[in-house]
């Protein structure tokens, strides 16, 4: 039986090794174990403290997961004050800032500053003791904050305990922030749970530090800045961008986006970068902070009503204002989506004008209820479209409807249809000039009419040159109009046209395939091309009928219905057809012309692949089998035969071409 002594030994030595390995991952990112093997050490020391709970340190990782949730928080009052800030809103402000600094300071020299983020969160203090923290609390009123520290210890980037040579007693602030993804998921999932939703993540990131349980909180995917510190005992600082350094090598997490600047044009160059950066950040972050660099300094010049003579926030301009929604159109995307689109009166957010917000979708526009002449707010988030955030009800007209998206697709009539599991209407148009291209590169593509030659660059050329309107417009082509486009020769010209003309042969489920019918893949269409046989059968095919058809749901069946009714997708199937395009059944059937037959297949086929002859032949109640035996009916011989050429031969059995086969396919 172990001693409690040892055991107590290794719960220090797991506690102590835990630590290091949180520090290499959250701090250094450079984990020296895998997940696994943390998790595993993590188990075992959670069960030495289970059956030992009077050996659970103050610093053991077993708390990151949170402990029992408490009635009410404490209080705890913070040894010196939180400060608060004073704001720059513009680049005049900043500069009267650093006026007043060197008026102070009663200099004319520049005055060097550490530039930092703002993170928009919420501010909490550290305490460590003798390297440990003992307490997290959140600034409150400044002076006195409630004692949240179960909550903190689950954030996973706070270290539990500190490395390197940290002062024996030092207060640690920062902010604690949400990163926008988990923000997100979070309100998701609130909606889901008919719970009310986080305004920000700034809110939400407050919600979740002052939650009574902290197995919530350890849920929740918090992340903790450092930027600066209350009371210390021992180590003293020279400046902030030295404390900065410091405090991450104790391991405490510091933003990397932080500057030493010379003076204050350095600040606004660096402000104007992280302009630049602020969305693809992970966190919000709502401005910058400016601090006078030197702590000599910054005593001298002190604070006045709670804020510090020597910082000051410059704050990004507003990104969100109201105006009216004067319209609402409705954009058709590659793919046939249809985006409503509200458009504004014009007005300015965060230094452009905002002309237009999209309204994602007819849900999103129900659920905030937005119609033609509605006073809104709007937000705008950097390169991303502007949205609109929510409506003023007092200032709505009382005449004002409900807006319902159109059911046509607003640039080439065709029906526009929702499927029930979707949120997005689509354009089912097969010649919708919306989305030609796209639908141009699926018919050409190698799984559909496998036009050979006609790629990405061409198909642009095509449209843009208005060649080809629609999928039929292939067929009419001619040498000369190809030799039209840029960086076409005779030869290129006359090798489109034979490789058009070539595709004209296909089988009928890489017709169906080519068509692009939402849901139908190249599996699917071999299942309508088994079931139909013949694309004419497919015309006005009812949705009941589908829906029996095995391995096809309500969805596809909705789908495919909906586009062989649609008369201008049967239009254009006959524009096909007649234009010699002839697709090849491959019906299922029993008593087919190859019943009981068997087929070898060798060599290669001037225009059938391979898959698709055995296909056929399959089709037909035909068996095609890999070897040449004294069974087989028939080899079917292309260029370049190989040994079962001479086989067939040998054994007497009919060797026929691609010709032959589809002649007897035909039955003539
Ligand atoms: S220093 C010395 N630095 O902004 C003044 N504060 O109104 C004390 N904040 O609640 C704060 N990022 O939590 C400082 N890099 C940063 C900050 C920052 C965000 C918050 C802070 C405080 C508020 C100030």
């Amino acid at each position: 039986m172990t001693s409690k002594h040892s055991v107590r030994e290794r719960i220090e030595k797991l506690v102590k090794d835990l630590n290091y390995h949180n520090y290499r991952y959250y701090i250094l990112d450079n984990p020296e174990i895998s997940d696994a093997e943390y998790d595993k050490m993590l188990r075992e020391l959670q069960k030495l403290e289970g059956e030992n709970p009077e050996f659970q340190l103050p610093d053991s990782p077993s708390q990151r997961v949170g402990a029992k949730p408490l009635d009410k928080f404490k209080k705890h009052k913070h040894k010196t004050l939180m400060l608060s800030l004073n704001n720059a809103m513009d680049d005049e402000e900043l500069l009267a800032f650093d006026e007043r600094v060197k008026k102070f300071l009663e200099t004319s020299k520049e005055v060097g500053y550490t530039a930092e983020l703002k993170f928009d969160g919420l501010a909490i203090e550290l305490v460590y003791e003798n390297r440990i923290l003992t307490v997290g609390s959140t600034r409150g009123d400044g002076e006195t904050g409630e004692d949240v520290t179960p909550n903190i210890k689950t954030v996973k980037n706070i270290p539990l305990h500190l490395s390197d040579k940290p002062p024996a007693y030092l207060e640690v602030r920062g902010e604690v922030v949400l990163t926008k993804r988990a923000f997100a998921k979070l309100n998701e999932e609130r909606e889901k749970g008919e719970e009310p939703l986080f305004a920000n993540p700034r809110n939400a990131a407050a919600g979740s530090v002052r939650q009574l349980d902290s197995k919530i909180t350890a849920k929740r995917p918090l992340h903790f800045f450092a930027y600066g510190i209350g009371e210390t005992k021992g180590e003293l600082f020279d400046s902030q961008y030295e404390l900065l350094k410091k405090l991450s090598r104790f391991g405490i997490p510091v933003n990397e986006h932080c500057a030493l600047c010379k003076n204050i044009d350095e600040v606004q160059r660096f402000f104007k970068k992280i302009g630049e950066k602020r969305e693809k950040l992970d966190y919000e972050i709502d401005g910058i902070v400016v601090k006078v660099n030197d702590f000599r300094l910054q005593d001298k010049l002190g604070t006045i009503s709670r804020s510090p003579r020597w910082a000051i926030a410059r704050k990004f301009a507003a990104q969100e204002a109201s105006t009216v929604i004067e319209d609402i159109i409705v954009q058709v995307g590659r793919t046939g989506a249809l985006t409503p689109v509200a458009k504004l009166k014009p007005v300015h957010v965060g230094g452009v004008t905002v002309k237009s917000a999209t309204l994602h979708n007819q849900d999103e526009i129900d659920r905030k209820d937005i119609r033609i002449g509605d006073t809104v707010f709007i937000r705008r988030a950097g390169d991303v479209i502007p949205e609109v955030i929510k409506i003023v009800e007092s200032k709505r007209h009382k005449n004002s409807r409900p807006y319902k998206m159109p059911k046509q697709c607003p640039e080439c009539g065709a029906e526009a249809l929702k499927d029930e599991e979707e949120v997005v209407s689509r354009c089912i148009g097969l010649s919708c000039p919306a989305k030609l291209k796209e639908g141009i590169r699926h018919f050409v593509s190698k799984g559909g009419m496998d036009i050979e030659g006609i790629g990405h660059k061409l198909v642009e050329q095509f449209v843009d040159e208005g060649l080809v309107k629609k999928f039929s417009d292939f067929y009419t082509l001619t040498e000369k109009d190809i030799l039209k486009l840029e960086r076409q020769g005779e030869k290129s010209a006359k090798n489109h046209i034979e490789a058009i003309e070539k595709s004209k042969h296909v089988s009928l489920d890489r017709f169906i395939y080519a068509l692009g019918i939402r849901h139908v893949g190249e599996h699917l269409s071999k299942v309508l091309a088994q079931e139909f046989g013949d694309i004419k059968k497919l015309e006005h095919v009812k949705e009941d009928i589908l829906i029996k058809i095995h391995e096809i749901g309500p969805e596809v069946a909705f789908a495919v219905s909906h586009f062989f009714n649609e008369p201008r997708n049967l239009q254009e199937i006959h524009n096909l057809l007649h234009a010699g395009v002839k697709s090849i059944g491959q019906k299922k059937k029993t008593g087919g012309r190859f019943e009981g037959k068997t087929f070898v297949l060798t060599g290669t086929l001037p225009r059938l692949q391979r898959g698709e002859a055995k296909r056929m032949i399959e089709a037909e109640g035909g068996h095609v089998a890999g070897s040449v035996s004294g069974n087989t009916d028939f080899v079917v011989a292309g260029s370049e035969p190989g040994s079962k050429f001479d086989k067939a031969k040998e054994l007497k059995v009919p060797i026929i071409d691609e010709e032959d086969l589809l002649r007897l396919l035909k039955g003539s």
